[in-house]
């Protein structure tokens, strides 16, 4: 099984894209609700508790894990590597990938959490794709206790991203990397507002295609996780609350059963 975690309930996205993409690969989910946020912990932390969910993970059966959250990617997928034999498959690299390739002007902008934007990991990665691109970043901590008190629409989240993007906007920027698991649900907020010209890079479905590529060129484990397939998808959760019921059924369009588990 593909297992995939995220530090809450935003990494569902990621989820959703790999089912519509790769519906014949069973997955377990693994939001961390209970230590939520992770995006304004030290490094350290972040990856004491990647390490907890890769263990998690791997003991229900995943053979291939998939970092869903932008802050723990940017933080603890090296350690990660380093430590686990099965590959660890991080959410910024199909991102910065995809930015490289679709930029026409060379100037690309990157939002997130402010540890996804302290660790400098998006320019670096952007850079190594195509050098002589330049990258615009900008912390947005405010936005994921938008979206998770379902915000989402909202006149003072228009005001907010507007002071948010104005800086981007600024340097001319045609791409705009979404870093963090919660924008793809703010995507109609941040169209109109970086501008219609702006290509919007959306790493939910970037890390599903990635994923299906790297199945097309991993043949035994491909077959591995088809012997799973018709299994049931399972979410787990280290704490439930009646938001986070209503965001995965929002990501997912049908109600999600959440199984609980300690941390
Ligand atoms: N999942 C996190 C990310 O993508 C956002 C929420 C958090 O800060 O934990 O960066």
């Amino acid at each position: 099984m593909i297992g995939i975690f995220d530090s809450g309930v935003g990494g569902m996205t990621v989820a959703r894209a790999i089912e519509q993409l790769c519906p014949q690969y069973p997955l377990l989910y693994f939001g961390d609700i209970a230590r939520t946020p992770y995006g304004s912990k030290s490094p350290e932390t972040i990856i004491g508790y990647s390490r907890n969910n890769t263990d998690f993970l791997l003991e229900q059966g995943a053979e291939l894990i998939v970092i869903a959250c932008n802050s723990a990617s940017s933080t603890a997928s090296d350690a990660l590597r380093s430590h686990y034999q099965a590959p660890i498959l991080d959410v910024i690299t199909p991102a910065t990938t995809r930015a490289a390739e679709v930029t026409a002007n060379g100037r690309i902008g990157v939002i997130g959490t402010r540890a996804t934007i302290k660790s400098g990991i998006y320019p670096q990665k952007i850079q190594e794709a195509r050098s002589g691109t330049r990258v615009f970043s900008a912390a947005c901590p405010l936005l994921v206790p938008l979206v998770e008190e379902g915000w989402g629409s909202r006149r003072e989240t228009k005001m907010i991203l507007r002071r948010y993007l104005h800086p981007l906007r600024l340097k001319q920027i045609d791409t705009l990397v979404l870093g963090c698991t919660h924008y793809p649900l703010l995507k109609h907020m941040i169209g109109p507002r970086i501008g219609k010209r702006v290509k919007l890079i959306d790493s939910s479905v970037e890390m599903a295609v990635h994923v299906r590529n790297f199945l097309d060129q991993n043949e035994q484990l491909r077959q591995q996780l088809l012997k799973t397939t018709g299994a049931e998808n399972r979410f787990f959760v280290s704490d439930s609350t009646d938001a986070v019921q209503i965001t995965a059924a929002k990501i997912f369009g049908r109600p999600i059963k959440l199984e609980k588990i300690n941390v």
